[in-house]
This record gives structure tokens, sequence and C-alpha cells, in this order.
């Protein structure tokens, strides 16, 4: 079995491929969750088409923490220089996060995400983080999680929340890999978590969420990605393939790219147009609001929600710049972004720059 047994393909973005184990799980959601559904996911498409510049963004990351208790190689967490540079103790407040909410509502936002760079149920409020999205409008509510600390007793609790995509991140198929790839984490304890997890959800006749797993692509795990697909493809309703993303941009990640990759194939040939300042905002744990969500994105950061709202953010004059600089695929206009997109394209470094065409997209 491999990923052409998957009956059908989306994009979060380019870097991002989701794969159905079964039918479409975008028309389940709207099945369940209604109309509105439907609409939210027309926007979506035509923003990731660069067709519609919305008045707020679609999706939000809200960063409550930066607290993990594994220590993931190919995460800033477990990567020194990265940690140093990008993860701080300051959590976001209570006061903070609803305040972002209810400017969500006001506009109308239709999905969000409490988490970024952490692990979510190592926070006991997680589960009244995401009722209170769910009570103020937001449809589509998502998680990541490494699985490693899920009891049955915060099952059942997220169960009830309001969540409707829950992601298992594993990287690997085999004890041996994981436990490599997932520092600190125990193959057997993350396994028993996941089936108990999906037995009370059965046994209680939950529709929702809609379950997954997730595969981040390097070259550690790349040679069991078909035995993972296998593995999972008729236990949970989804799958995601990720492509590596680097956790910082001074250091050199090549040693970690997989041999053959999409995504750089496609960087090589056509450029690349990023959509996430298109889509989204993240806001990291300590207020800074970023267009994206590069594990260094508050080098890209547009200001802090401390002294801003998100809407005013969202179309100042150097959001609308850098959404247009996408548009058009001149991503080397930002050094940042021109670092990130040289990275994916197979090159570290900024003096290496690799001859990436510059699509125009009108
Ligand atoms: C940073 S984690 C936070 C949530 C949770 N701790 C987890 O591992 O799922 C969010 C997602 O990023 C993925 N990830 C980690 N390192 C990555 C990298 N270098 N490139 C792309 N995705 C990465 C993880 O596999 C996970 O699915
Ligand atoms: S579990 Fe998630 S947040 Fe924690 S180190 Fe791994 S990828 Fe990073
Ligand atoms: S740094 Fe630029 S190219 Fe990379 S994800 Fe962020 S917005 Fe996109």
């Amino acid at each position: 079995m491999c990923i052409s047994m998957a009956s059908k393909m989306y994009a979060t973005d380019s870097k991002v491929r989701w794969f159905a184990s079964e039918g479409d799980i975008n028309s389940k959601l709207a099945s369940i969750i209604g109309k509105k559904f439907e609409t939210y996911r027309e926007k979506w498409d035509a923003v990731n088409r660069f067709e519609l510049e919305t008045d707020f963004p679609l999706f939000l990351q809200l960063e409550t923490n930066q607290i993990c208790n594994l220590l993931c190689p190919s995460c800033p967490i477990g990567q020194p220089e990265a940690y140093t540079k990008y993860i701080s103790s300051e959590k976001m407040d209570w006061e903070l996060y609803q305040k972002i909410i209810l400017e969500g509502e006001k506009y109308d936002c239709p999905s969000m995400e409490p988490q970024g760079t952490n692990e979510p149920f190592l926070d006991q409020n997680l589960e009244n983080y995401i009722k209170f999205a769910a009570d103020h409008g937001f449809i589509d509510i998502m998680l990541n999680t490494n699985g490693t600390i899920l009891s049955e007793e915060r099952a059942r609790k997220v169960l009830k929340s309001g969540i409707t995509r829950l992601r298992f991140s594993l990287d690997a198929a085999t004890k041996e890999t994981y436990e490599k790839v997932r520092l600190g984490a125990k193959y057997d304890v993350t396994m028993k978590n996941i089936e108990r997890f999906l037995e009370i959800k059965k046994q209680e006749k939950f529709e929702l969420p809609m379950v997954g797993v997730n595969f981040c692509k390097t070259k550690f795990n790349e040679h069991e990605e078909d035995k993972f697909i296998e593995k999972w493809i008729d236990k949970v309703d989804f799958f995601v393939i990720q492509d590596f993303q680097p956790p910082d941009l001074d250091t050199n990640y090549t040693a970690f790219l997989p041999s053959k990759s999409n995504l750089r194939e496609s960087i090589q040939e056509s450029g690349y147009n990023c959509q996430q300042p298109w889509q989204r905002v993240l806001v990291r744990s300590n207020g800074e609001v970023c267009p994206c969500c590069a594990f260094f994105s508050t080098e890209l950061s547009l200001g802090n929600m401390k002294e801003h709202n998100l809407h005013e953010l969202w179309i100042s004059k150097e959001m609308r710049e850098l959404r247009s600089m996408h548009k058009l695929g001149k991503y080397g206009e930002n050094p940042w972004c021109k670092k990130c997109v040289n990275h994916m394209g197979g090159e570290y470094g900024d003096s290496q720059l690799i001859d990436i065409k510059t699509p125009s997209k009108n």
C-alpha cells in the first residue's frame, strides 16, 4: 500500500500534504458542521490560489507557551542554537488569549489551533482554550500532539472540548526510528495512548475530531514512509506527510533533508509562492504576531499583541507587501523568506543561492 491508495489529497500549503484514508475529510466535516464550513473551505482554497485577500486571517495559531517534554532533533526545542534564539519562557496569559479569540469572533474567523512550538497536553487548561474558541464561533479547531501524555482522563476531556482535528506526530513506523527522532518518547506508551483514544472515541460515538498521524520526512526516517502509511491508513481518518523546515537559518541542516522531496524539486523547477501570509498569523507565547509558522517567524514579526490588534497588523502596509511579494513569487525581496525558501530548495545559506526561477502569478 502507498500514498496512491489514499482517496483524496489536500494541502495546508505546499509544505504540508494531507491524505484522507477513506472518503473526503473536508466533505465529512462539512456534513457534520454545516454550510458555514463549506463557505470557509471555499475561501481557504481561493486564498491559497492568491485570488482572495481577506480582511482578517482565516486561521489563527495561538501559541500559549513553549514547553515540551521531548527533545526532537528536528525541532527548535531539541536544537540548542535555535532554542536560544526562538524559545522563550513567557506564557500567553488567559486575558490575551481571550482578547484574540474575541477579535476573531468579531471578524467571523473560522479556524484556529491553540498550539505552536510546544506540547499542548502539558497545559491542564488546554480543553478550556479549545472550548472558549468553539463557544466564540470557531468551527475548525485543530491540534498537533506528540501523544506521549494523553491519559484516559484527558482523552475524555478533549473529546468533549469542541476540537475538530487531532493529529499525532510520530515520524516513524518502528520503535527503533521513533525513539531516535522523537527523543524522550517511549514508542509503546505512545501507541497505547493513541489506541485507547481511538477506542474511547468509537465506544462513546464521538464524530469529531477527525484523527490523523503526522510524518515529518527527513533523511533519518524516509525509509519508513511507505510502512508508516500502510500501518495507519486503515486506523485513522487521515495522514500527513510534511517537508522538513529548518529550526533556524544560521545552522546547516542539510543533513536532515531527505534524498527525495517533491517540494524541493518543485522549488528548483518553478520557484515558490508562500501561501501562509495569505492564510494565517501565528501569535507567539510572548505576543509577537508572525505571518507564518516558520520556527524563526519572530524575525518577521509584524508587532506585539500587547500593543496592537490583529486586524490592524493583518492589513498593515508591511503585511500587504509581504502578501503581494509572495503572490508574485518574489520571495527574494525579504531576506528571511529568501533564506527560508533557499533552504527548502536544498541549499543552506545566503551566499549559495540556487538558481530558482520566480514565476509571476497575476
Ligand atoms: C512543533 S510540533 C508541536 C506539537 C507537538 N509537540 C507535536 O510534536 O506534534 C508541531 C508539528 O511540527 C512538526 N515538526 C517538528 N519539527 C519539524 C520540522 N523541522 N519541520 C517541519 N515540521 C516539523 C511536528 O512533527 C509536529 O507535527
Ligand atoms: S514533541 Fe513537538 S514541540 Fe516537542 S520537541 Fe518534538 S516536535 Fe518539538
Ligand atoms: S519565512 Fe517567508 S517563505 Fe518562509 S514560511 Fe515564512 S513567509 Fe513563508
